[in-house]
């Protein structure tokens, strides 16, 4: 599965110019499988994860659309405040881990009042050459250019391009390019960021019973909890209660889980407590402990996502429930699990289980903008570290020097 190696963003909403992990082939060191994102609010921790669900919508619905969403307000309200330029990403990423990296950058910018893709460039370097520029593969300005197809830059693919020429410039060119099974690498990164999952998991839409009907993935807010279950009980039926034991052994004071249809052919999650006879339904259940389940059971998916963000995961759960949940991002550091994890959070019990490597500080810089370092890269962080002193202690002990209008 494909891994984030870095992401570069310029003038989206507070990230004026930022970039984490490893940008160019000499440049940064990798993203772990396992990323947290910590500081002060308004740092532009959420705009980082959304930055990734406006790449996504980008590919989905275009980058006019991707822009007017409701939460983003148009692109004026999105390109940092006084900046003239386009907004701009860079991903450096791999698509499996024998795969030489990938670059997609993409500038999207004004044209008669509406956003355009601007310019899109994908390249990968020559498996012959060890250093120097990487080659292009897909090449346009304005929806115009060129695209060379196959599986590598190298020989007498690299030598054969086609022109292109999008009809509609607000559409991304590896929206359509990677539909097309001559372009293989395009339909890979197609799918990769099609497959980002972002959660605001939202414990009042997922005590809800949604009407029945199996589907593959848990949606942003959990409210298809019931649908998500059906899908798992029917694709994996020999794994299906193995899996729900596996969540359910993990929750403090809840025996087991097991699920029942309504007359209706809905799902209903039955939790059963210790102490007590009869079980509780998910419309019983504390936030907490839901919210729990949910990010469990997404964190187990069969059929996992490449990428997730989760926003602030410690809202409503014990902090017992939160080291439960760290114990399972240091699983996915330790990349036994497919899935690539960014999370935010303000809670110090959450980051005291993480090393300096896995967790970046975001700060708003004095003069406007913000920063994101690495705590692995601050000063003394590392040495603190080393000699014991959990991570979100220093945190919490101002020993990451936030210089953001907390003030250090
Ligand atoms: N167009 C913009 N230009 C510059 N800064 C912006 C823009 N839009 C929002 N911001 C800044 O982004 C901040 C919100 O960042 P956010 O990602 O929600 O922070 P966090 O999640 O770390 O609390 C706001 O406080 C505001 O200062
Ligand atoms: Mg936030």
């Amino acid at each position: 599965m494909a891994q984030l190696l870095g992401i570069r963003i310029e003038n989206y909403r507070a990230l004026r110019d930022i970039e984490i992990g490893k940008v160019a082939w000499n440049k940064g060191t990798d993203l772990p499988k396992a990323v947290c994102l910590i500081g002060p609010n308004g740092a532009g921790k959420s705009t980082l994860l959304d930055a990734f669900g406006f790449l996504a919508d980008c590919l989905r619905e275009g980058v006019e659309a991707a822009c007017d969403k409701p939460h983003r307000g148009g692109f004026e309200r999105l390109r940092t405040q006084g900046r003239h330029g386009p907004i701009a990403f860079r991903l450096y990423f791999r698509e499996s881990p024998t795969a030489l990296p990938i670059t997609y950058e993409l500038q999207i910018d004004l044209q008669d009042g509406r956003p355009i893709a601007a310019s899109e460039v994908l390249r990968q370097r020559r498996r012959s050459e060890k250093h120097g520029r990487p080659y292009p593969f897909l090449k346009l300005a304005n929806g115009s250019g060129q695209a060379w197809s196959g599986e590598s830059t190298e020989g007498e693919e690299a030598a054969t391009s086609i022109a292109v020429a999008l009809d509609d410039p607000t559409r991304l060119g590896i929206t359509t390019l990677g539909q097309l099974k001559d372009h293989p690498r395009i339909v890979g990164l197609r799918a990769y960021i099609e497959g980002w999952y972002l959660s605001y998991f939202v414990p009042d839409a997922a005590r809800t019973l949604p009407p029945s009907g199996a589907q593959r993935h848990l949606d942003r807010t959990g409210a298809n909890l019931g649908n998500y279950l059906q899908f798992l009980r029917r694709t994996h039926p020999d794994r299906f209660q193995a899996v729900l034991n596996a969540v359910a052994a993990k929750i403090p004071g809840i025996q087991s889980v097991s699920c029942e249809d309504s007359p209706d052919r809905r799902l209903l999650i039955q939790f059963n407590e210790a102490g007590y006879a009869d079980p509780f339904f998910q419309a019983n259940m504390s936030d907490g402990t839901l919210k729990l389940f949910a990010y469990l059971l997404l964190l187990q998916d069969p059929d996992p996502y490449p990428l997730v963000g989760i926003e602030e995961p410690e809202n409503g759960l014990y902090h017992r429930l939160l080291r439960t949940l760290a114990d399972e991002f240091l699983d996915h550091a330790r990349g036994e699990r497919e899935t690539q994890l960014f999370v935010t959070t303000h809670a110090p019990a959450f980051v005291d289980a993480l090393a300096p490597d896995q967790v970046w500080l975001m700060q708003k810089k004095p003069g406007g903008g913000v920063s994101v370092d690495r705590t692995a890269d601050i000063p003394t962080v590392k040495a603190l570290h080393a000699q014991g002193i959990p991570l979100g202690s220093l945190w919490f002990s101002r020993h990451l020097q936030e210089r953001g209008f907390e003030g250090a």
